[in-house]
């Protein structure tokens, strides 16, 4: 890694470590406080992996991602006696483990959190490093796989971090390397590229127009056998050009809503890209207007999605687009629904214990909306 990437963090870093921050602040939250049916606690430890750690800190003073993550995992466990949290953290560079361990939050922890800083490599050191460290199997775990090249068959490393229901990856894929693939066409970088996404996705993505897009597809598909929920960020350089993406993949819906919130922090717009290009733009221009959700994609989604005369309740709205809308949530979606009900594309009956007249863009749970069908909606 180039010293000026830990001197002079570009916007993408700060964007990264944002999204990151804004997910671990409600990972750790969630899961230390999660309870059964019978009011205990659900998960008595926890588990945070950096696959490729870094040193820690930025010359400007930004945290680096293993800091952010033993700052939460300290403040969650001073909240909870009871609550043993391992924080693993790997990185190939000796300095990078040896300044980590210069770090005040990590030198001195809290006692019930755990701190594993191993110098090593990611490949040799993640298969069956949860076992070795004897964090129990059911343990909830979020594994940050940050590297500054590709990851090479991620199906030996991937499928091993994901070892039960609570398990995510968040996952920075250099997506740009197709371009790379094309333009210098060696042998190692085929191999890497190739070994990167299997034999077949890659012929896919090297026969699509836009490859980058393929590329996404591709890798999103791939995680889908690891998790059932799996939502991407793209982020462009300073040129303009996509370089790379990241990637989350789980199985739990609350995770999934709490990954678009994050995305949506970074871009209020669209929910789904930073561009460092756009970015520094908007440094030089005065920014007179704050950024507003675009939200006339929902407003397709959703019609098309329940476009089968359906009669839905609120709740199910609400479900739909916290846990099953790629990009939305349900923040977005009871705008849309108010726009919607106003122009008469669907049709909204108040529930019979309605007695106060509705706040706008509020709808409670038990409403029903009337969809209209697919010929019907074409016709209007
Ligand atoms: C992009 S930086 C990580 C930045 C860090 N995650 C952060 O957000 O602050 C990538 C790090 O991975 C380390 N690295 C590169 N190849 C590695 C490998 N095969 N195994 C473990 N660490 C590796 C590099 O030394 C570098 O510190």
């Amino acid at each position: 890694m180039r010293k000026a990437y830990w001197d002079r963090p570009k916007a993408r870093t700060k964007a990264k470590l944002e999204m990151l921050r804004y997910y671990l602040g409600a990972w750790f939250e969630i899961l230390a406080n999660a309870t059964n049916a019978d009011g205990k606690h659900r998960f008595d430890e926890l588990a945070y992996l950096d696959g490729f750690c870094g040193r820690g800190e930025y010359a400007d003073g930004q945290d680096g991602s293993p800091l952010i993550a033993v700052r939460f995992a300290n403040s969650v466990a001073a909240k909870r006696s009871d609550l043993t949290i391992h924080v693993i953290l790997v990185d190939e560079i000796k300095k990078n483990i040896a300044h980590l361990n210069t770090l005040d939050p990590i030198k001195k922890p809290h006692p019930n959190v755990k701190i594993y800083a191993i110098h090593g490599s990611f490949d040799d050191t993640v298969l069956g490093v949860f076992d070795r460290l004897s964090v129990p199997r059911n343990a909830p775990t979020f594994s940050f796989v940050d590297p500054n090249g590709i990851i090479r068959s991620p199906e030996y490393t991937f499928s091993k971090l994901i070892r039960n229901q609570s398990s995510e990856l968040f996952i920075n894929f250099m997506e740009g390397y197709v371009n790379r693939f094309i333009e210098h066409q060696r042998d190692d970088i085929r191999e890497a590229f190739i070994s990167a996404i299997g034999p077949e996705p890659a012929e896919r993505v090297l026969a699509a127009t836009d490859r980058i897009a393929a590329i996404s597809q591709e890798y999103m598909q791939m995680l889908r056998s690891y998790g059932r929920y799996v939502r991407n960020f793209q982020m462009r350089n300073e040129k303009n050009v996509r370089d790379n993406a990241f990637f989350f993949c789980g199985n739990s819906r609350l995770g999934f809503m709490k990954i678009k919130e994050a995305m949506w922090k970074i871009d209020p717009e669209n929910g789904r890209e930073f561009s460092a290009y756009a970015f520094a733009q908007l440094q030089v221009q005065d920014q007179l207007f704050k950024p507003e959700p675009y939200l006339h994609d929902l407003k397709s989604e959703v019609l098309e999605c329940f476009a089968e005369g359906k009669v839905v309740t609120g709740r199910e709205l609400k479900d739909w687009a916290d846990f099953k809308s790629e990009r939305f949530l349900y923040k977005h979606l009871r705008y849309v629904l108010e726009e919607l009900v106003a122009d008469e594309a669907i049709a909204y009956r108040a529930p019979a214990s309605a007695t106060k007249k509705r706040r706008k863009n509020t709808w409670p749970d038990d409403g029903l909306f009337n969809f209209p069908r697919e010929a019907q909606l074409r016709a209007k």
